[in-house]
């Protein structure tokens, strides 16, 4: 045996990456996608200091922890600073991205051809599920804040934290 097999197969690995301020259903069925298609999947909250969230970093993961792990192969983490080094860190060739619509093509071409030319890893782009193409977290909250019915956007235990939050204000 050569010391490349006594490593075992090498795990394919993807990152989801995202604010997920907070996760909603339409995430979840990327993320979902996203582990049928790879051995491991990191859903990675990117830390953005200068955006204010409802939800704090840790919040937020442990919601995205609560809610995928019926998955198996889904770890969750945060990270601060640019996706290229989290995916260089741990040996991550493919960003996967979900499309919404033509509105998203824009700027997500421009991040996976600025993060290509960074660093070499590919960004894979997922058509949205047409049932989530005008899901995001903001109008989730933005309508959750107003008292607006948002249980069939997030998962219930999303809802849970969104009303407490707003119960809090
Ligand atoms: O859920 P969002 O806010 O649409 O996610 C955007 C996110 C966090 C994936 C993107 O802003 C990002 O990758 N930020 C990390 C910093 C970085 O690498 N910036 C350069 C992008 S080319």
């Amino acid at each position: 045996m050569n010391g490349l097999e006594s490593e075992g197969p090498k795990l394919r690995r993807a990152v989801c990456p995202g604010s997920y301020d907070p996760v909603t259903n339409g995430h979840l069925d990327i993320i979902a996608r996203a582990s049928k298609l790879y051995d491991v999947v990191h859903v990675v909250v990117m830390i953005n200091q200068s955006k204010k969230g409802l939800f704090t970093v840790e919040e937020r993961l442990e919601l995205l922890r609560q809610v995928t792990a019926e998955y198996g192969n889904v770890e969750v983490e945060s990270f601060h600073g640019l996706l290229v080094d989290f995916c260089k860190e741990r040996d991550i060739p493919a960003i996967v991205k979900g499309l919404r619509a033509v509105s998203d093509f824009d700027y997500e071409l421009q991040m996976a051809q600025m993060n290509n030319g960074l660093s070499g890893v590919e960004t894979l782009f997922v058509p949205t599920n047409p049932t989530y193409s005008f899901l995001s977290s903001s109008l989730v909250k933005e309508v959750a804040a107003w008292g607006g019915d948002v249980s069939h956007l997030v998962p219930p235990l999303v809802l849970e934290a969104l009303n407490k939050r707003h119960r809090e204000d």
